[in-house]
């Protein structure tokens, strides 16, 4: 449990870098590293869950992350399918739901059938809702959104003056999200590389060296522990925050 027991950020968002970092010290393929990674994720859900958070979400796959190697991304993909295929039921029956943000139109037939088919056996359930990055860019999540509202004024249902932050934030994938609280970047990058742009405006950021398969349940409540000392004003000074809490 974190530190003082009771809260938790609502919503926390991981970019689990490291893997293959991980597997290169103990020489052993990359794949290694990711394989092991998947057992950090399956820590890190059961300990999100067990603590109250609301969302979890994990950066599994950059929409760059196509220019690696191609066996390696095959190896992703494999090893993507495989967890959704041994997690699924075992997600449902915990309560947890599962949510895909990113365009997973550029995935095989059988892993997109197995995508929408986990998302609608969880859609119901109340517990933690996990939200996976697949193909994810911020560029691609904002471009898709925008476009949404072309093609509204296009066909005059919008006017471009009506063009607000709110349209374009509830044409994103995170569109039914609250919007992170707390960012984790394992593996010593201290970068954003093309992770939720938009949602992260106001989020608390959080950098460690550990690399993503060594990522334990004590490490995330450091990182939890970290974000309850911030103070977050919003674009408010800090003596309108105290008076906020106080009122
Ligand atoms: C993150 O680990 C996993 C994915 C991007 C899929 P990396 O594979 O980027 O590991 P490093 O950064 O090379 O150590
Ligand atoms: C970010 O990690 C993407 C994921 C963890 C899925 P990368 O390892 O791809 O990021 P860069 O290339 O170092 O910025
Ligand atoms: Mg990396």
């Amino acid at each position: 449990m974190p530190a003082d027991n009771t809260q938790v950020p609502q919503h926390i968002a991981i970019i689990m870098d490291g893997n293959g970092r991980w597997a290169k010290q103990r020489h052993q393929p990359r794949f290694m590293g990711h394989r092991a990674g998947v057992k950090a994720v399956e820590n890190i859900v059961k300990h999100c869950a067990e603590c109250g958070v609301s969302v979890l979400s994990l950066f599994a796959f950059s929409s760059e992350n196509w220019k690696r190697p191609t066996k390696e991304v095959s190896l992703l993909m494999e090893l993507f399918a495989l967890s959704l295929k041994q997690q699924a039921k075992r997600l449902h029956k915990n309560n947890i739901r599962l949510h895909i943000i990113g365009d997973i139109s550029k995935f095989s037939a059988s892993l997109q059938k197995q995508i929408v088919q986990a998302e609608e056996l969880t859609e119901n359930n109340t517990g933690l809702t996990i939200n996976i990055a697949a193909n994810y860019g911020g560029h691609w999540d904002i471009t898709q959104s925008v476009k949404k509202l072309a093609e509204k004024v296009k066909v005059g249902e919008l006017s471009p003056s009506d063009i607000t932050e709110e349209s374009i934030a509830e044409g994103l994938a995170t569109a039914t999200l609250p919007e992170p609280d707390l960012f984790i970047r394992t593996g010593g990058e201290q970068r954003v590389s093309n992770f939720m742009l938009w949602q992260l405006a106001y989020t608390e950021f959080y950098f460690t060296d550990t690399l993503w398969p060594d990522f334990t349940s004590e490490k995330l409540d450091s990182a939890i522990s970290s974000f309850f000392q911030r103070e977050r004003r919003f674009g408010k000074t800090s003596e309108q925050i105290k008076d906020d809490s106080n009122a």
